[in-house]
């Protein structure tokens, strides 16, 4: 059964085709990565898949539940289960990585002072970084801010984590880093993850299975073994590209 399904969406931003007919299934516990060119629309997919951005026709489902025609108050339910980490991190600059990582667990629980602090150190604690709930966003290296982003994520305990670029612009130590992070969640947490890179070594260190978007449709779903076996002209570009 999938946890996470698209079929037939279809998705234009005026007369730019995006999406002509995306049909995607993605496992409860699965690692999925999702490969394709810059503007190929990885981004839009995972937009969709939370709710902010609206698919012109076709049906998305979470959990066997279709979640595309929802209003907006019942998305909330689903953004607890399903955390992102966003392109680029997007901390809020003004509040402490405390206060960051707090912020979801504020909006959403019914939390003491000191539960929702513990909970806060575990989820630093979990991306290795202790104690650093009193730093703000601007002191951090790139890599510190991916992972406090991370925390933020895995804080809601969401079952499934979506990741637009992890490693983008991070050197190869916190690349690895990242890479392991992924990994240890889904075999301690068994968080389902989606991960967008364009990073090869990424693909090839996270993933259970991987699929490529190309002007508007997938045209290749598989594992790593299939993805290097693959004879697609634009699956042996990428590989070779990236
Ligand atoms: N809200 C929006 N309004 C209009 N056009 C949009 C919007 N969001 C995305 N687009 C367009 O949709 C296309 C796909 O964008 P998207 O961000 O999904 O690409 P991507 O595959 O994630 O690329 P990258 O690898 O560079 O992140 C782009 O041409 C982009 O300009
Ligand atoms: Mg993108």
């Amino acid at each position: 059964m999938s946890l996470v399904r698209f079929e037939h969406v279809t998705k234009a931003f005026g007369p730019k085709k995006i999406y002509t007919d995306l049909c995607l299934s993605i496992e409860q516990g699965e690692t999925f990565t999702i490969i394709g060119g810059s503007g190929q629309g990885k981004s839009v997919m995972l937009k969709m898949l939370i709710g902010l951005l609206k698919p012109d026709s076709g049906e998305i489902y979470l959990d066997e539940k279709r979640i595309d025609n929802l209003r907006d108050a019942e998305w909330i339910g689903v953004r607890r289960r399903v955390g992102m980490l966003f392109q680029g991190g997007a901390l809020f600059d003004s509040l402490s990585v405390g206060e960051n990582i707090a912020y979801g667990l504020r909006e959403h629980l019914k939390l003491s002072e000191n539960e929702l602090w513990e909970r806060v150190a575990e989820a630093l604690s979990q991306v290795g970084l202790e104690g650093i709930e009193a730093m703000l966003p601007a002191d951090l290296s790139g890599g510190m801010r991916k992972r406090v982003a991370l925390a933020r994520a895995i804080v809601m305990t969401p079952e499934v984590i979506i990741y637009d670029e992890p490693t983008t612009g991070l050197d190869p130590v916190n690349t690895r880093r990242i890479n392991e992070l992924i990994i240890d969640l889904q075999r301690k947490l068994k968080i389902t993850s989606i991960v967008v890179t364009h990073d090869m070594q990424s693909v090839f260190s996270v993933s259970d299975r991987i699929a490529m978007v190309h002007e508007g449709r997938i045209i290749f779903t598989g594992n790593t073994d299939e993805l290097r076996a693959s004879s697609l002209a634009e699956v042996k570009a990428f590989i070779q590209g990236a």
